[in-house]
């Protein structure tokens, strides 16, 4: 196999090279370019340029010439920034009580909510939740979905959580896509322990963070901060101690409630996700600190709820990325361009500002540096869109699939049109 690749023309190629991570982002500011080309060296971007001015450096490289034949729009390979695909079970009972008017508290007395999943994934093996990952992150691949966060938190005990997390590592090494661990130990306190909210996280951080740091599986822990989950005063001691041992924070933050994202902004974290019912000062807070907002409009989409402000943390200089929190319970869909397009609607948003939501952007909620731009150095991942404007994606509203997707250097799918 050559050692370069050469794929073009390209009818328009939006790198995100010069969005902003901060703030608003007008469509007018996108940096688009025409006819281009993208030169590959093993699994990185070696250049981008005019495809007939790269073309002649290509052929000094003695580089593989991928001539396409059609229009395309090529964007940067999308970053699922919040996701909870490892698990087992369906959560079907419980949306269609929830559309039937029954409360929450309803709704976990006849067995359902996080407790019911977690119930489901602890019976299942660490070959079966393997398995179930691979599918959900396959599904995401094919819609352009390059690298996927996948948080632990419903095997709530020492044992269940690495079970989950090795579980995540094994789909890891056998997956195109990236996976992107997270510790989320702290979704609600299990049922079956025999203590307090402060006693469990003491338990967690005292022995599943030193495994994890040993086994290298994982370097983010994240909280569900709510009234139902853990209280921000049960939340600082075990992010403090999260922090010292050098683990990057997350926070599930502002619900259903505010308190979280104070948390976030006070501790630190890389991101905030959530943030349905952020109030003006909780959106000031953000707008004006490096937390990454991270909006989940496939739990709303799933709840009924209201979106997250989107439009206002823009507006007040914050950093806005979208995910698709694909989980059992909230968000069923797993269509993070269709979600994001959906959020862009409700909210105003620019195509530009959905796009960086699903790329540079939440490629910073993730604290990765190597992708969600195409520029030289970066991992040669990206879509091709059989289109000729870039607004037909958006359009589309997730209905336009990419033709290709190209992973490190390799296309590995393909839609043969
Ligand atoms: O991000 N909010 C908490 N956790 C998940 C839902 C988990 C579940 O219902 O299974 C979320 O929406
Ligand atoms: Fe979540």
């Amino acid at each position: 196999m050559k050692k370069y690749k050469l794929i073009g023309p390209i009818s328009q190629l939006i790198s995100m090279e010069k969005a902003t991570l901060k703030g608003a982002i007008k469509d007018e500011e996108l940096s688009v370019l025409h006819n281009a080309g993208i030169l590959i060296k093993e699994e990185n971007i070696h250049s981008i340029g005019m495809y007939s001015e790269i073309k002649k450096k290509a052929l000094l490289l003695d580089a593989e010439i991928i001539e396409l034949r059609a229009n395309y729009v090529c964007t940067p390979g999308f970053i699922d920034a919040h996701t909870h695909i490892c698990y087992s079970g369906s959560r079907a009972r419980d949306y269609a009580m929830r559309n039937a008017g029954q409360s929450y508290l309803e709704i976990a007395e006849a067995g359902g909510g996080i407790w019911d999943t977690v119930t489901k994934t602890r019976k299942s093996t660490l070959q079966e939740l393997t398995y179930g990952i691979l599918k959900r992150a396959n599904i995401l691949l094919k819609n352009g979905v390059t690298t996927i966060e996948v948080k632990s938190g419903y095997g709530l005990s020492v044992s269940e959580e690495l079970k989950m997390l090795r579980a995540i590592q094994n789909a890891n090494q056998n997956l195109e896509a990236d996976l992107i661990s997270t510790c989320l130990a702290a979704h609600m306190l299990p049922k079956d322990f025999d203590g307090n909210h402060q006693s469990y996280l003491e338990k967690i951080s005292n022995t599943l963070f030193p495994i994890l740091k040993e086994e290298n599986l994982t370097n983010r822990v994240d909280a569900f901060i709510e009234k139902s989950a853990f209280l921000p005063s049960d939340i600082y001691p075990y992010f403090k101690k999260a922090k010292a041992m050098g683990f990057d924070i997350t926070v599930h933050a502002d619900q259903f409630s505010t308190g979280g994202s104070e948390v976030a902004v006070k501790m630190n974290a890389i991101s905030a996700d959530h943030l349905e019912a952020s109030t003006e000062d909780e959106i000031e807070l953000l707008g004006n600190s490096d937390v990454v907002s991270v909006a989940l409009p496939g739990a709303s989409i799933g709840l009924g709820c209201d979106f997250t402000p989107a439009r206002k943390l823009l507006d007040t200089g914050g950093i806005l990325a979208i995910a698709s929190d694909w989980n059992p319970g909230s968000a069923p869909m797993g269509d993070l361009l269709t979600q994001a397009c959906i959020l862009g609607t409700f909210q105003k948003l620019s195509n530009a500002e959905v796009l960086a939501g699903i790329t540079y952007r939440a490629s910073a909620a993730l604290n990765l540096k190597d992708r969600g731009r195409l520029a030289t150095g970066m991992l040669a991942d990206f879509n091709l869109f059989r289109t000729t404007h870039f607004n037909e994606i958006f359009y589309h509203q997730g209905k336009l699939t990419p033709s290709q997707v190209w992973k490190r250097g390799d296309i590995v799918y393909s839609d043969h049109n």
